[in-house]
């Protein structure tokens, strides 16, 4: 049984008695909801990997409150992560820096660094503090799903296999945070809620990690596959000038709807305007002039189509690889397995 608890001043006493004895609990953070547990503690991190299927060579990311964990945890941090520290944390910023021993080689995979970030999330920070410890936490999803922006998201993948979902409501970025490696030359190994534009202030020679070749090497680049963030409803993607994608939207479903399928599109308000399908499910992510808001839509919306009236098919637009767009287009890439048509 699973207790959902709004994330008040006592329920987040609970949850870090909890983490406290050993045990997991998933609570918001700016950017998704996370499962956390106690990061110094191997067996209650074990739990993490139970509960939500995932395989233990995909990496956690440790979450800190205070710039004085951070030496717990890190065994040296370059000039250039504390630049950037100061620019972005507390926030959607994850820097991959070398581990300590206190970080159980589980934690990160058996990698010789640690991913660390500050969520921006009060209630992320609160029960952080009241633990007293930095806690371990991927998304709170069944392993390979959609990453839960809310708490019924985090109830409907793990119901039954955590004792407790600290509800702080719906989540503000949407997509999971900037993860930066800078063990070497700076890397963005997976875009998120910071941009590379921000980042390229500071990192000018900053590279960005192609995340969607099949064979991802998985030491460098480790939960990076490609079939990940993914509903359960095949999706295709499309690319393009916003007319010949409207196009191709439209004729892909006219074609499966006359095959007698169920077709779910999940369009801009703007695609909206212009594609009449009564007979397909549209959902809408926003305007496309509003990224933020699309990326605060894109997880609630793919997960909507696995409720009924279910669809056979789902099509969706991409979008451009600029701003949060970058995020917003690799979730959308990993959603749909790699299927994506150029027009
Ligand atoms: O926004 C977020 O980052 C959310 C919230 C809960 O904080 N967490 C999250 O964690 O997205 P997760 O487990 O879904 O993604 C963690 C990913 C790993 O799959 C891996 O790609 C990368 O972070 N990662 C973690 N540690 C790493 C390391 N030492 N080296 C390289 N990549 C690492
Ligand atoms: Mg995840």
């Amino acid at each position: 049984m699973t207790r959902i608890l709004p994330a008040d001043q006592p329920s987040i006493a609970q949850a870090a008695a909890l983490i406290r004895a050993g045990e997991v609990v998933a609570f918001p953070t700016e950017t998704v909801y996370g499962l956390g547990a106690n990061a110094l503690d191997a067996a209650a991190v074990a739990k993490i990997f139970a509960a939500k299927g995932r395989p233990s060579n995909d990496p956690l990311i440790v979450h800190i409150a205070d710039l004085d964990q951070l030496a717990l945890i890190a065994k040296h941090v370059p000039d250039s992560a504390a630049v950037l520290i100061e620019a972005f944390w507390a926030g959607p910023l994850t820097l991959i820096l070398p581990r300590t021993v206190a970080i159980p080689s589980l934690v990160s995979a058996g990698l010789p660094t640690v991913g660390v970030r500050m969520p921006a999330h009060p209630v992320a920070q609160a029960l952080i503090r009241a633990a007293g410890v930095p806690i371990a936490a991927p998304s709170a999803n069944r392993f390979a799903h959609t990453s839960p922006t809310t708490a019924q998201h985090v109830y409907d993948d793990l119901n039954g296999t955590i004792p407790l979902i600290l509800d702080g409501g719906a989540t503000h970025y949407g997509v999971e945070s900037t993860i930066l490696d800078l063990s070497g030359t700076p890397r963005l190994l997976r875009p998120g809620g910071i941009t590379a534009e921000e980042l390229r202030f500071w990192l000018p020679d900053l590279q960005i990690v192609e995340r969607h070749s099949d064979d991802a090497q998985p030491m460098i680049a480790p939960g990076m596959l490609l079939k990940h963030y993914a509903p359960t409803v095949p999706l295709t993607l499309f690319e393009g000038e916003p007319s010949a994608v409207r196009q191709a939207l439209r004729d892909r479903a006219e074609a499966l709807l006359a095959a007698g399928q169920r077709v779910g599109l999940l369009l801009t308000a703007e695609d909206i305007a212009e594609i009449d399908l009564p007979t397909a499910r549209i959902v809408s992510l926003g305007s496309q002039s509003d990224l933020p808001t699309i990326a605060r839509h894109l997880y609630s919306a793919l997960r909507s189509f696995e409720q009924p009236p279910l669809v056979d098919h789902l099509l969706a637009r991409s979008f451009p690889a600029q701003g949060l767009g970058l995020a917003i287009r690799d979730r959308l890439m990993r959603a749909a397995a790699g299927h994506m048509e150029i027009v």
